[in-house]
């Protein structure tokens, strides 16, 4: 039986794993330090761990809130999904969902009329499962920068 649990400590069984599947290219380090960064701002950042029957970690949302202004949206502040990962044995079980569906009520709790999200242009499963799990599309934005 799937169940999901509001990550409390570093040591959280899977989180930096998960965290270190989504986002391959931050060392383990670096992902130890975000998360110590997360944990120190609990009014700010939630993240979430889903566990299968086996208790093995197979899903994690992050999430903040936000009060800048943020893509597409009409309202301050937005809950922001930063990142959504579940392992690939796992998927189209329904646990992507249950876990936005987490992070949504968290932002209604915090005051949060919208949530948003983004992902790469070139993610299509990604874009498919915001569409499916009731986000529309804003907007198509390219980033740039320039060294000073
Ligand atoms: C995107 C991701 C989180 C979806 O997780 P998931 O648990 O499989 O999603 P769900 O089972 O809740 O899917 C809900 C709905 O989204 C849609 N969907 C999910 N994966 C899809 C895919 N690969 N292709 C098309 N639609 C998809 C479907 O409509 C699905 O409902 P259905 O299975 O009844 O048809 C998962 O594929 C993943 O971890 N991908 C790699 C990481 C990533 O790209 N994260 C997003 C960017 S931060």
């Amino acid at each position: 039986m799937l169940h999901i649990q509001i990550c409390q400590s570093n040591e959280q069984s899977g989180w930096l794993p998960l965290r270190h599947a989504l986002w391959p290219d931050a060392s383990q380090q670096e992902h130890q330090d975000e998360i110590d960064e997360l944990l120190r701002q609990p009014q700010r950042y939630i993240n979430f761990v889903a566990y299968d029957g086996q208790e093995q970690p197979i899903g994690l949302a992050e999430a903040s809130l936000r009060s800048d202004y943020v893509n597409g949206t009409d309202v301050s502040p937005v809950v922001f999904l930063e990142g959504i990962y579940v392992v690939p044995q796992h998927r189209r079980q329904g646990v992507a969902a249950q876990l936005i569906e987490q992070v949504a009520q968290w932002g209604r709790e915090h005051g949060c009329a919208q949530m948003a999200s983004d992902t790469d242009l070139a993610n299509l499963p990604s874009q498919q499962t915001h569409k499916a799990l009731g986000f529309e599309e804003t907007e198509r934005v390219v980033f740039f920068k320039r060294q000073l």
